[in-house]
């Protein structure tokens, strides 16, 4: 495995491989990974022959006074991580490297991008889709994951490739959670002891949530205030607690279709998020 940091670098081990008829496959991350991460690049290791993952945390996508300058950086522990996972490039640029001026383009997406997470972080996903359209023109990848845990950013993701027709596939798997049911966030090594035990109630909520959904509630109201009641017993503070369309992300006063059940919590300083899918079309799969 090798670890390139300039965008000449990796696009010369690509177009290598590209030669050799191989296809590729790029896992875009921020680095300080774990079991998440690892369900991507498995899944891009088995689905394609050759895959690139790319550390990089992208400035642009972080707003004023939020975590950039404290967000965890572990390079040596990260490659070792790929290399044992069977990956073949890791691509870790500097900020020069990706910004080497002030950016005057930016690819944004309308929209999908206002509500949930863009509410509070109005330009976050706007830095999102830049550095994402980025890395894609210069890995130049056949498929591209990313996981189910940032459910709006893969929503954004998706429409962005469809409405540029940009010539990659999007792959999403899974939310990986720790034994005890917290999903897996780089953000998590914020939490003190007592903080992971409180951060279990964002789970806890949405398992609720799904409960009742299974026994026939269909009222939003309802269904929020459940979710909400559970986390105030555990002093979260919330940012937004929400039932939207999976696809649109239009809140639904009625629970029905494909439904995205998603939260943002802050535990203590550390801002977590989860979501959970349900799928009410015929047959209904509440999984
Ligand atoms: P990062 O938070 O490092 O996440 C990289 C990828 O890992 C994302 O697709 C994210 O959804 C996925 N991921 C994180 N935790 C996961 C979990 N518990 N289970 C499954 N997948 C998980 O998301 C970003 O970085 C950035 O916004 C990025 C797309 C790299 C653009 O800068």
């Amino acid at each position: 495995m090798k670890i390139v940091h300039t965008i000449e670098d990796v696009r010369k081990s690509v177009r290598q491989s590209r030669i050799e008829g191989k296809t590729i496959g790029l896992v875009p991350t921020m680095g300080a990974l774990h079991a998440g991460h690892a369900s991507l690049i498995e899944a891009a290791v088995a689905e394609c022959d050759f895959v690139v993952v790319s550390i990089f945390v992208n400035p642009t996508q972080f707003g004023p006074g939020e975590d950039l300058d404290k967000y965890p950086c572990t390079l040596d522990t990260d490659a070792a991580f790929c290399e044992n996972l069977g990956a073949d490039l890791i691509f870790a640029p500097s900020a020069d490297e990706m910004y080497p001026s002030e950016p005057l383009t930016w690819v944004e997406v309308e929209k999908l991008t206002d509500g949930l997470c863009g509410a509070n972080r109005p330009e976050h996903f706007k830095g999102v889709t830049t550095v994402c359209a980025k890395l894609f023109n210069i890995v130049g990848a056949d498929i591209a994951y990313f996981g189910q845990k940032d459910a709006q950013q893969t929503a954004i993701i998706r429409r962005m490739v469809c409405d540029l027709n940009l010539p990659l596939q999007i792959c999403v798997y899974p939310i990986v959670r720790e034994p005890n049911g917290l999903a897996m966030s780089s953000r998590n090594r914020y939490l003190s002891a007592e903080e992971r035990g409180r951060a279990l109630c964002l789970r806890k909520a949405l398992t609720a949530c799904r409960e009742q959904i299974a026994a026939g509630q269909r009222d939003r109201n309802t269904l929020i205030d459940t979710m909400e009641a559970i986390i105030a017993q555990d002093q979260g503070r919330i940012d937004y607690v929400s039932i939207v369309d999976a696809e649109t992300l239009e809140p639904l006063k009625t629970i029905a279709g494909k439904v995205l059940v998603a939260l943002a919590v802050h535990i203590g300083d550390t801002r977590l998020i989860d979501n959970i899918l349900i799928d009410l079309n015929n047959p209904p799969n509440i999984v």
